[in-house]
């Protein structure tokens, strides 16, 4: 059931013997030095889920043959791609701890598709460091935790740094069947490279008329095609990279005028900050 509305999958059929073979086959026999890299094999197995972009935000290099994975594997954390989920993480946290401090009242926060929660580590340190209480902030998560090792993972680093969450395994367009109550901000990043339009549309305007409160605030994320893009190709990592003024357009369409938007320094990865007009 999960295979078929996993988005971050979509496409690829082939596993790591396969895709071995089509690189031998292929004369692409450089993947070979990607695979001595734990990071590279995650991808090639896992895709882009909530594990393989674990890595990207702790600098922890390992790999098979010793020295020589483990250095394939720093280079392979260092590409602007990766740097860029770096930047994103902090972008969105920054922007989430903003938006909870000026709201000042009660706010509940849906992060989905939650992954291992960094989103929600990261604000809640910040709004720790800025000295906002934290009882008046509700921490919800879910995702579509495909291997089914995310959520215990992510369960267990929420407790290890205090965070009271609800956390919930199911497809995204499920959300109302866990949580009854509407959202002040939902945080969606990480998802919709994996769709199609008209499947992010339909995404789109389901959380804003069904998720979001009146004046809720969708965070929302887009990348654009940068010099590894046709690795992504080669190991079946089939991204979307949405021409940013009909993404607008779409967000317009589904009720939601864009407030803001942050772009990571080599212009990879935009974050939109999204509000719900008041009808
Ligand atoms: C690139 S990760 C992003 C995780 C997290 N937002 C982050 O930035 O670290 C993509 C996530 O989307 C989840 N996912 C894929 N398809 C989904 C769906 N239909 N519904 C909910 N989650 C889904 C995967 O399980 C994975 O955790």
């Amino acid at each position: 059931m999960y295979s078929e509305v996993a988005k971050h999958t979509a496409g690829a059929s082939k596993n790591l013997w396969g895709l071995s073979s089509k690189f031998f086959w292929s004369f692409k026999w450089h993947y070979f030095v990607l695979m001595l890299s734990d990071y590279g094999r995650s991808a090639m197995v896992r895709k882009y889920d909530a594990v393989t972009t674990d890595r990207a935000y702790t600098p922890q290099f390992s790999g098979l043959l010793g020295p020589l994975g483990t250095f394939v594997d720093r280079i392979i954390w260092n590409y602007p791609l990766h740097q860029a989920l770096r930047e994103r993480v902090q972008n969105v946290s920054d922007i989430l701890a903003e938006l909870i401090e000026k709201n000042g009242k009660e706010i509940r926060i849906l992060s989905a598709p939650c992954g291992l929660i960094w989103d929600l580590i990261l604000t809640k340190e910040k709004l720790e460091r800025q000295g906002i209480t934290l009882s008046r902030v509700h921490f919800y998560g879910l995702d579509l935790d495909f291997n089914g090792d995310v959520l215990p993972e992510a369960r267990s680093r929420a407790e290890a740094n205090g965070l009271q969450i609800g956390l919930v395994r199911d497809n995204i367009f499920n959300i109302r069947r866990h949580y009854k109550m509407e959202f002040e901000v939902v945080n969606c990043i990480g998802l919709i490279s994996w769709m199609e339009l008209s499947e992010v549309e339909a995404l789109v305007k389901y959380i804003s008329r069904e998720i979001l409160t009146r004046d809720g605030y969708l965070v929302i994320d887009n990348f654009s095609r940068h010099e590894h893009s046709s690795i992504g190709d080669d190991l079946e990592i089939y991204t979307r990279y949405f021409d940013p003024a009909e993404l607008k357009q779409l967000f317009e369409r589904c009720g939601l005028k864009v407030i803001e938007e942050r772009t990571s320094s080599q212009g990879i990865n935009t974050v939109y900050v999204l509000r719900r007009a008041k009808t």
